[in-house]
């Protein structure tokens, strides 16, 4: 079989494609990305060129393969309790919120695969004990968020989960489970996933205390950044906090916020 090669023409398309759909700004070196992860869905839908799958893309009778296509062209890495310094914060935070009657609410705004939404449900479950507090998590990606409520993972992503957090939250598989780990029920019931494509109007998600924003501003130009931080900033409730990831930058941004400690900022 004959491998099937992407032109530059082709792969602007394509930019132009994430750009419209997700907000992401591809650069010219990721073309042998795009053609790598976009190959198997040519075979898939029958198609000769990458011109002929972007044309059926923009046909407008194919939303599923368009949602295929951004679950495919984003990028989902993460792990369990990604740069600790934020969830010592949130845990600081959670402890002050105790006495509140008010439920305690965060919002992992690019949950990806769902690790950071249940490492910030273990803080507050630990923390918050009876009080009342909510965590969603949201991703324009359909196919991380059904992974993210199944809540099943390789062992290897959990090497950052507090020993105690591990015992308490998580269960390890065992037989041909073995090197899984499987968020525990009560917590996984607890959390809820949603589709939000932070590019486009928000759905109703109510006010937030902490907003976690992180490891996806990189993927959007500086006006597609501004859209988005007023977008998700106003959804933080006054003096609530925002946290962006350690390679992030809020410089020419926003000025609605003030950094209280690295890649940590409050409402005004
Ligand atoms: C690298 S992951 C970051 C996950 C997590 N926040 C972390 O720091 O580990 C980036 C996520 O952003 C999501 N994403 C990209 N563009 C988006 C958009 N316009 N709206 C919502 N999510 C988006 C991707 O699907 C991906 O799951």
């Amino acid at each position: 079989m004959s491998v099937i090669t992407i032109s530059d023409q082709e792969f602007t398309q394509f930019q132009h494609f994430i750009y419209e759909a997700a907000g992401i700004t591809l650069s010219p070196a990721k073309k042998a990305l795009v053609s790598g992860r976009l190959s198997k869905r040519l075979q898939h839908c029958r198609v000769n060129s990458y011109g002929e799958y972007f044309r059926l893309l923009t046909s407008g009778d194919a939303s599923d393969e368009v949602q295929t296509a951004v679950d495919l062209l984003t990028t989902n890495e993460t792990y369990f309790f990604r740069e600790q310094k934020h969830f010592d914060f949130l845990r600081e935070q959670a402890l002050a919120a105790r006495k509140r009657t008010q439920a305690f609410r965060v919002w992992s705004a690019a949950s990806s695969t769902g690790e950071e939404g249940y490492s910030i449900a273990m803080v507050l479950a630990d923390c918050l004990a009876d009080a009342p507090w909510e965590v969603i998590g949201t991703d324009i990606s359909t196919r991380v968020l059904q992974k993210a409520r199944i809540g099943h993972y390789p062992a290897e992503r959990a090497k950052l989960i507090p020993p105690a957090y591990l015992k308490r939250f998580c269960l390890k598989g065992t037989g041909p489970q073995q090197g899984t780990l499987l968020i525990e029920r009560s917590l996984r019931n607890r959390m809820r996933f949603m589709q939000a494509n932070l590019n486009t109007s928000l759905p109703q998600l109510g006010l937030f205390d902490v907003i976690f924003l992180r490891n996806v501003m990189i993927y959007f130009n500086g006006d597609t950044k501004r859209q988005v931080v007023a977008r998700v900033l106003s959804l933080l409730k006054p003096d609530g906090y925002f946290c962006i990831g350690h390679s992030e930058s809020l410089n020419d941004i926003t000025d609605a916020v003030q950094l209280v400690a690295p890649s940590i900022y409050r409402k005004a």
